[in-house]
């Protein structure tokens, strides 16, 4: 038994110290290895970065351009007047009867601080309670967001 493990020891002795020798006495393998392994870490990482840098481009400036309601209301002709009016109706309790804020923030910075898409988003989507959500139609939102930006 020790006899035949000694034996294929002895067996394996050259072909382990091949494989030795291969990585201490020829540095440009060692070299063509490190290489290997940052090319191999660039060509992995470089699609990821690339699909990151993508995905979040089309989340930061898609969104608003791909909703239908956002679209409707910013390509509709908004009305400052009626604008008044539904603010007066639907925002004042929180906003104040001017906007000055009160409840809620002061909103005549507002258009100057959010994009429309954010602001319509505000309006209907709920995204902030205490500030509920508002079933509005497109083009009273377009109204409001008239008045929204003559009071900035
Ligand atoms: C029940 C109270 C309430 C009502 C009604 C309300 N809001 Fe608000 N609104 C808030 C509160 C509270 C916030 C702040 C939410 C937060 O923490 O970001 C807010 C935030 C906002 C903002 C974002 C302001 C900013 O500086 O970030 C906008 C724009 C806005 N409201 C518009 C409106 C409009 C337009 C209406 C009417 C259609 C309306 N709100 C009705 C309570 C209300």
């Amino acid at each position: 038994m020790v006899q035949s493990f000694s034996r294929d020891l002895a067996e394996y002795q050259p072909q382990l110290f091949h494989v030795i020798e291969v990585f201490v006495t020829e540095p440009s393998s060692t070299a063509a290895v490190h290489s290997f392994l940052k090319v191999g870490m660039i060509r992995f990482l470089l699609p990821i970065c690339l699909i990151f840098c993508i995905s979040t481009f089309f989340w930061f400036f898609g969104t608003y351009h791909s909703d239908p309601f956002i679209k409707a209301t910013l390509s509709a002709k908004g009305s400052i007047d009626k604008g008044n009016r539904i603010f007066k109706m639907n925002c004042v309790g929180c906003h104040g009867i001017s906007a000055q804020g009160l409840v809620g923030p002061d909103l005549h910075s507002a258009t100057s601080r959010l994009s429309d898409g954010k602001i319509i988003n505000q309006v209907v989507k709920g995204l902030t309670p205490p500030m509920p959500s508002f079933e509005i139609d497109s083009q009273s939102m377009a109204d409001l967001l008239a008045y929204m930006h003559s009071i900035n």
